[in-house]
């Protein structure tokens, strides 16, 4: 249904060369930029908000995919949504979910919903007619370079299964622990655009690594 797109997460870049960093991942077949916000709330983790990802688009001709790991996307969605193409908030996060995912459609971007591991694929399903994208957490959301989790396939299968019985058209995504491999057994149970931390900003060849995902 969609063409597969890759999507390095700047979460695993030098932080230090960013501007490095972002034209590297281009110039090595980067379809979208991976961002991951973390508030210390909804993850054990605390990362970046508005201003690293402001300097990103500041250089990036590529779309921003920004991922609010936040419990409160609702109130700090217009610092992200003017640079951003996709803006994907977290089922789990305690906000309206229907009326922030249609606020970020209402200012210009596509919407995505995800999901912790934890969590079953029913939560989401009550939202995945008004979403663009589905996003299937493969990892603790959190941290880079954990290892991918493959029973989460049954979501990705599950999410694939829901939009064609229901003629939808969201884009399934899975993040984290995605490599060669991983992202091989994700794009055989459904999954068409594939964020890579680790495996693509730490590869020593990242274009060749970005067209091992591809397939
Ligand atoms: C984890 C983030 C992922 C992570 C991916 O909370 O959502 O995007 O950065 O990194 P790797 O590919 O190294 O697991
Ligand atoms: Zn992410």
């Amino acid at each position: 249904m969609h063409s597969v797109v890759i999507a390095p997460s700047a979460l695993a870049c030098d932080f230090g060369r960013l501007h490095e960093e972002v034209r590297r991942a281009e110039a090595a077949g980067a379809d979208w930029h991976h961002l991951d916000v973390m508030d210390g709330h909804l993850v054990d983790n605390i990362s970046f908000g508005p201003a690293f990802c402001a300097a990103v688009a500041k250089v990036a001709t590529k779309p921003l995919d920004v991922h609010l790991m936040i419990d409160r996307p609702d109130h700090y969605l217009p610092r992200f949504t003017k640079f951003s193409a996709n803006v994907t908030i977290h089922v789990e996060s305690p906000c309206d979910i229907a009326g922030t995912l249609a606020a970020i459609r209402a200012a210009g971007c596509t919407c995505g919903i995800t999901l912790k591991p934890g969590t079953p694929f029913a939560s989401i399903e009550p939202h995945l007619a008004e979403v663009d994208l589905v996003l299937v957490m493969t990892v603790e959301p959190g941290f880079g370079g954990q290892s991918f989790m493959p029973e989460m396939m049954e979501k990705v299968r599950a999410a694939a299964d829901h939009r064609s019985r229901h003629g939808l058209g969201y884009r399934i995504e899975v993040d984290g622990g995605i490599n060669t491999d991983t992202a091989r057994i994700s794009r055989e149970a459904g999954a068409d655009t594939l964020v890579a931390g680790n495996s693509a900003f730490g590869a020593p060849d990242m274009a060749a690594a970005i067209r091992s995902m591809r397939g």
